[in-house]
């Protein structure tokens, strides 16, 4: 499974590249917002800077929501960066805009996805990846995971290549039940990643073989 981190903080960003398991990067205009960063321009200069920092691919989200303005956007961001994937919404004009980007060889993220029909859409229309988002659906108590299930059975059986990105990925149990239903991605925040490195076991054995080896050593 490949690891997305979703975030657009610059350090977290580095984190999790320098750790050497960062395959790619999504954000969303929340996060941007989160880190101050408002205005084209410095939305611009901000991609770039993501671009810069890490050798993987990098979710843009246009804010368009009509078909001229996705492909106006999308094609602006798309000649940032080739890193750079268009994230188009899941709406009737966001399918549309899919189908042209995939025509034009440009590689896209269909984002707000919450059923399996609007999985089937995107990716019929050519999304390179589609983003259930998981943690939205546990919140409003509807499962999450019978979604990838249902996502991961449909594109097996007409071989899709589109790829399930599952997001809104809040924790280390959601990156492992991910796993366990075979999405091709998941974007998580740093957090969630790290989280994956603990267990109490691990620091007490760790502990205790350090301290044996001290011992033995005569110190
Ligand atoms: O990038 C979209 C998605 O991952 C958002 O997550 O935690 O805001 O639901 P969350």
């Amino acid at each position: 499974m490949k690891f997305f981190i979703d975030t657009a903080n610059l350090d977290q960003i580095r984190e999790a590249q320098d750790l050497g398991i960062l395959d790619g990067v999504t954000t969303n205009p929340s996060l941007m917002a989160k880190e101050g960063i408002t205005g084209e321009e410095n939305v611009i200069a901000h991609y770039k800077a993501i671009c810069d920092i890490v050798d993987a691919n990098v979710s843009a989200e246009v804010i368009a929501t009509d078909y001229e303005g996705i492909v106006k956007e999308g094609e602006a961001l798309a000649k940032l960066n080739p890193k750079i994937v268009v994230k188009v919404p899941m709406v009737k004009d966001g399918i549309k805009a899919i189908k042209y980007f995939s025509s034009k060889g440009i590689r896209t993220n269909c984002t707000l996805i919450f059923t399996a029909g609007q999985a089937l859409l995107a990716a019929k229309a050519g999304a390179s990846y589609v983003s259930p988002f998981l943690g939205r659906l546990d919140d409003i108590a509807t499962d999450g995971y019978q979604l990838i299930e249902d996502i991961r059975t449909i594109f097996d059986n007409y071989e899709y290549p589109t790829e399930i990105l599952a997001a809104s990925v809040r924790g280390p149990m959601h990156v492992i039940n991910c796993a366990k239903l075979g999405a091709d991605v998941m974007t998580a925040p740093l957090s969630a990643i790290l989280a994956l490195l603990k267990h109490p076991l691990t620091d007490s054995g760790l502990a205790q073989f350090l301290a044996d080896h001290a011992k033995a050593a005569g110190k």
